[in-house]
């Protein structure tokens, strides 16, 4: 009986819906921040170096992300082409998090290794040299945008508030790590090291 005041009044009943969906909500979020699983770093898994960090933010920049996803699916498919599926430890020190949903282009989360730096470079210049049926857009301008390293340290301290463990020393030496260098170079710095902190490649 009681129900038939819930089914004739839509704004109880929206209220109610509302409740049911938090507490829903809450009992599966909520322990995703306290389990090990997900918020302990996978062995080996190293905070970014001054290269790769400029690196992945030119790759934000570029949106890069738009058109690949850096996260591997625990489906047969998926692993026979990209490797090990993707675990939750693997990005405790991404901010953010790069996983996406938008694949245009292949999933780059084990990239790292699989091609050499020589490789890169000239698929970022004109994708079309390596991948004849390539649609993906070129960056060759990469390689005249030098670094200034400027906001380097910056970025770092900032991220250590977040939790990824950078010393004193690496933010010291970040602005003369990547000082001078190509775009094109922290970008493939980057891409390199996707995928590799883990041996369960
Ligand atoms: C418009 C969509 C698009 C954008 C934006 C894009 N890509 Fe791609 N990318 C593709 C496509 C499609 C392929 C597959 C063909 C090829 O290898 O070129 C690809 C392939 C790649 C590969 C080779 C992956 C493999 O496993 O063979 C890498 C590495 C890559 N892209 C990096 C990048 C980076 C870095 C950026 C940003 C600077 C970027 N892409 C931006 C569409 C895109």
């Amino acid at each position: 009986m009681s129900h038939d005041v819930v089914e004739k009044n839509i704004g109880l009943m929206a209220i109610l819906v509302v409740i049911v969906i938090s507490f829903g909500g809450l009992a599966e979020i909520v322990p995703l921040y306290f389990m090990e699983d997900t918020t302990k770093p996978v062995e080996g898994l190293k905070p970014y170096t001054a290269m790769q960090l400029e690196g992945r933010d030119i790759y934000i920049r570029e949106a890069c992300n738009a058109c690949h996803s850096q996260m591997i699916r625990p489906f047969r498919a998926e692993t026979e082409r990209y490797g090990h599926y993707s675990v939750a430890g693997e990005f405790v020190y991404d901010h953010p998090f790069l996983w996406g949903s938008k694949r245009t282009g292949p999933d780059l989360a084990r990239v790292g290794g699989r091609y050499s730096d020589d490789w890169h470079e000239a698929h970022l210049i004109n994708p079309r040299d390596v991948v004849p049926e390539s649609n993906m857009p070129t960056f060759g301008f990469l390689l005249r945008n030098e670094l200034t390293g400027e906001d380097t340290p910056k970025k770092m301290k900032v991220l250590r508030t977040l939790g990824v463990p950078y010393t004193d020393a690496d933010i010291a030496g970040a602005a003369d790590a990547v000082k001078g260098k190509t775009e094109m170079k922290a970008l493939i710095a980057y891409l390199q090291h996707l995928g590799t902190a883990v041996s369960i490649r």
